[in-house]
């Protein structure tokens, strides 16, 4: 057999090309959206692309699957519960895709999304038992996907990884995701086994109540444009503008720009309707970053715009989209409302706001581009 990793560093996204040596027939996991780099694989090792599955409907990147099917003649492969609005073969829980002498077997782990499904590897020359699986965003290192993109349910996620945990130790894990916004605390290895992460994943040593508890508190923000490029991959919206593909430099500006900003200027806070219920800038305006590209209208032209999140990330990713989207006058706010907060500037809060904030900091700058925020930098290294 054959099987490669590809790394995407700007999402944190993993896909996989897996192909059977005697047959030369392949397949590609999760491809991304620049298929370009599938092609020199393909073709030095003269692989056939027979089929092209995404384990879901992805939120954080646009899926290069449709793109990358049609160009080779492959089938496109979904789990059957799929809500997308092109054709695809719908596979179910057991399904098998012959691939040469290699079989890959389908399992429904629902959990992040309702249509996830891992795919088992098994080569039977070698062992009727699987010796990998790819798991989506189900079971990641160190961590589990987030149940809070779109119909996905903390508890089925319970459920999913108690039965991919029955899986032998030896079996080799490669998630969808090695770092990036589709969970909380991911390790940054590409890779674990069953075994490893059984005896040292502290989620998968909670009973199932703790376990929801903890998927569905402190979860971070939404990723960018995580709307448009959600219904992008559901064939619902065509909007593949939506990733940050650049890093434009854009001003960084400390809170005193706020007061000093010219008076047409706008003020756009890209937290969550929560963390801004809780406390705002007065006069700031509230477009989650999750809806920038789908609210895009909203956001005035030709007036000058300081975007502000809590601590500064997200308004620099929020920034350089606006300013990859043609906005010619975008700064961030360097420190963010905390820093705001911490010069001991009041906010607004409105009345709604009760109970304590569910959304944590974004943990992960990714976006799609690489970051060029030496602080951020530093701040992502240290951990
Ligand atoms: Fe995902």
């Amino acid at each position: 057999m054959y099987f490669k990793q590809i790394l995407d560093e700007r999402c944190g996204c993993a896909s996989y090309l897996i192909a059977s040596r005697q047959s030369h027939e392949a397949a590609i996991v999760d491809p991304s959206i620049e298929i370009e780099q599938y092609q020199p694989l393909l073709q030095e090792r003269g692989f056939t692309l027979k089929y092209v599955i995404d384990t879901h409907v992805h939120a954080d990147h646009v899926s290069g699957a449709r793109k990358l099917a049609a160009q080779y003649g492959a089938e496109l492969g979904m789990h059957e519960s799929a809500k997308v609005t092109y054709p695809f073969r719908p596979l179910a829980n057991g399904d098998e895709l012959p691939l040469g002498q290699l079989k890959l077997r389908v399992l429904h782990t629902p959990g992040h999304r309702p249509e996830l499904i891992s795919m088992l590897v098994i080569n039977p020359l070698r062992s009727p038992e699987p010796s990998m699986v790819l798991t989506g965003d189900s079971l990641l290192v160190g961590d589990v996907g987030r149940p809070d993109f779109g119909g996905g349910d903390a508890s089925a996620q319970y459920e999913s990884v108690t039965r991919l945990l029955r899986l032998p130790d030896w079996v080799a894990v490669f998630p969808g995701h090695f770092e990036g916004p589709c969970g909380k605390g991911m390790c940054g290895r590409p890779s674990t086994t069953i075994g490893f992460e059984r005896l040292y994943s502290p989620l998968l040593h909670m009973e199932r109540d703790p376990f929801i508890a903890e998927l569905n508190n402190g979860v971070p923000a939404r990723p960018l444009n995580m709307v448009a490029i959600e219904a992008t991959n559901r064939g619902a919206a065509d909007m593949p503008w939506a990733m940050l593909t650049s890093s434009p430099s854009v001003g960084e500006v400390g809170i005193e720009a706020i007061d000093a900003a010219p008076p047409n200027a706008v003020l756009l806070d890209v937290r969550e309707p929560e963390e801004f219920a809780h406390g705002h800038v007065a006069h700031a305006v509230n477009v989650p970053q999750a809806e920038l590209a789908s609210r895009l209208e909203e956001i005035p032209r030709g007036r000058p715009i300081l975007t502000i999140c809590q601590s500064g990330m997200r308004s620099l990713r929020s920034a350089q989209f606006l300013s990859q989207q043609g906005f010619q006058d975008v700064a961030t706010v360097v420190g963010g409302t905390a820093a705001w907060r911490a010069a001991g500037r009041p906010v607004e809060a409105t009345e709604s706001a009760s109970g304590p904030l569910r959304i944590t900091d974004s943990e992960w700058a990714h976006a799609g581009a690489l970051t060029t925020n030496t602080e951020e930098l530093r701040a992502s290294t240290s951990r």
